[in-house]
């Protein structure tokens, strides 16, 4: 079974962007971009290269718009004594803004440009700048893990596409004074990168393809990186009492699962970091039934979880010196003559009873028993979970931010600081005891809706809370973050994979054995 996975994956992207580093050759053949700043400073190879042809470059920046603004651009085909086919001239801002994230957007916009150009090889001269903090391996293997990011595509459904339609740019070269430490930097970048597309493919794939039982096969593929992988079926988790997690798969034909992963990158002493994702694989809303014409977009309501195997993969992939634990709540959501109905009453595993009062509040049911299962079995130092939760979060913070509960201020600031880092930012917002009167219910010890319209991310964050124990603990709410209708520099259409830089930046910077 593990073989067909993987024909799978290979078959996926037709023909990946290949990233290269180089010492600086002006005679190579195919795009060439030169890099200017705002204002219309010319870097070192755009001056040199204006000199050596008369001053065409500041010729043509004077006849246009462009003033070198971050991601603005501007093209000279088929210029006069050079071996390029084109020059790109390059925004890349305000000196002083310069950092890793407009990095990766340089690198992501110049390829989403070329992709499709006609052009199959590009280059970027990333000159050495001596007023940034940022040296100059950085600095190319950020622009060149932007690319890279970019260049995704979800193609394994493709039989037919138009010529136009086909990816032509195969090698992007960054060249620079040094490649090799440049190299050595983007190889770990990659890994997180291969993370991110793993996650991407999962959120992207259609649900009639993934269910349960199929994320949990492509979570088996990490054991080759490292990672044991466990999952537990529908009668296991009967035996553990999981009520709440069975109460909402009841209506399905795909039976749930719990997955566990763990990476052990430090000593066995150290306690781990658990991550914990919410992994409906389809929420129609069960028999509280959604409507609409968006419900598609109810295939990426496992993003979190997908996230989380993304990050394994990702941690897994660089070797991460930290213990690692990730737990995916997989289930799907929907109406049957087995379904659970609004009004049933559920025991979750730590024994609390909930009312589902709408079915198609199953997120947070799903969870409850995988954080309290997570927290029991593995006594982490710190929980982390991410989920598409509430129509609400999109509501307050739309697509940009995800929102992050947490009762932990350090825990929160880690979170929202690698949040910053990865350009995956996040939102900080009250968890606080006022709002547990919303979740109270006349009959049971909790119900899985809050109070109306008023304040719904809160109500399933201080539901959550209930299952986390005294645990250091964070919850993300995805919701809308999943799938992005229009590109972003790093990310294509469609599945986002938010979550995996983000969890893997949080380990980085301050969970890793030194
Ligand atoms: N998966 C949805 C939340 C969601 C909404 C994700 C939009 C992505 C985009 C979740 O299961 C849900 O249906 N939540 C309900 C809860 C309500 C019934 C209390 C909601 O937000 O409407
Ligand atoms: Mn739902
Ligand atoms: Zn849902």
């Amino acid at each position: 079974m593990k073989k067909n996975i993987h024909s799978i994956r290979e078959k996926k992207t037709k023909k990946p962007l290949e990233i290269k580093f180089s010492r600086v050759n002006l005679k190579k053949r195919g795009a060439l971009a030169l890099c200017v700043f705002e204002g219309r400073t010319l870097t070192g190879t755009a001056a040199a290269v204006d000199r050596k042809t008369d001053g065409m470059l500041t010729r043509a920046i004077k006849t246009s718009r462009f003033k070198g603004e971050k991601n603005q651009t501007l093209e000279l085909l088929a210029p006069a004594h050079v071996s390029a086919t084109r020059i790109l001239l390059f925004g890349l801002g305000r000196l002083k803004d310069i950092t890793r994230t407009t990095l990766q957007a340089v690198g992501g916009t110049f390829t989403a440009k070329l992709m499709f150009s006609g052009e199959r090889n590009a280059s970027m001269v990333i000159d050495t700048i001596e007023e940034t903090d940022l040296d100059s391996a950085s600095m190319a293997s950020n622009v060149g893990f932007g690319a890279k990011l970019r260049s995704y595509r979800f193609d394994r459904y493709e039989t037919k596409t138009p010529p136009d339609k086909k990816p032509t740019l195969e090698k992007l070269t960054l060249m620079l004074e040094k490649p090799k430490p440049a190299q050595e930097r983007y190889a770990a970048l990659e890994k997180v990168a291969q993370g991110v597309f793993f996650t991407r493919d999962m959120v992207n794939e259609p649900a009639n393809i993934l269910y349960p039982e199929k994320m949990v096969d492509r979570a088996r593929c990490l054991e080759e990186l490292g990672v044991e992988v466990e999952a537990l079926g529908a009668e296991k988790m009967k035996k553990l009492g999981m009520g709440a997690l069975l109460g909402v798969g009841k209506g399905s034909a795909q039976e749930p699962k719990l997955l566990v992963m763990q990476w052990k990158g430090a000593s066995a002493s150290i306690k781990p970091v658990a991550f914990v994702g919410k992994g409906i694989t389809f929420d129609s809303g069960g028999i509280s039934l959604k409507s609409g014409s968006d419900v598609w977009r109810m295939k990426g309501d496992m993003a979190g979880a997908a996230a989380v195997i993304g990050a394994m993969k990702a941690l897994a992939g660089r070797k991460a010196k930290a213990n690692i634990v990730g737990v995916a709540a997989l289930s799907e959501n929907m109406p049957s003559g087995t379904a659970q109905r609004p009004g049933d009453i559920v025991t979750s595993m730590s024994g609390l009873t909930i009312e589902v009062l709408n079915t198609d509040a199953e997120g947070r049911l799903v969870l409850a028993d995988a954080l309290w299962y997570t927290q029991d079995r593995f006594q982490p130092q710190c929980m982390v979970d991410l989920a598409t939760l509430t129509g609400a979060k999109v509501t307050a913070l739309g697509f940009e931010y995800a929102g992050m509960f947490s009762n932990d201020d350090s825990l929160a600031s880690k979170l929202m600081d690698a949040g910053l880092v990865e350009d995956e930012k996040l939102w900080r917002m009250p968890l606080d005891k006022a709002y547990d009167k919303d979740i109270e219910s006349d009959i049971a010890d909790m119900k899985n809706m809050g109070a109306g319209r008023a304040a719904g991310a809160i109500a399933a964050a201080v539901f959550l809370q209930r299952f986390v124990n005294d645990v250091p603990w964070a919850h993300v709410d995805m919701a809308g973050n999943e799938i992005v209708d229009t590109a972003r520099p790093t990310v294509p259409k469609g599945a986002w994979g938010f979550g995996v830089r983000l969890l893997s930046r949080l380990i980085a910077d301050n969970f890793e054995q030194k």
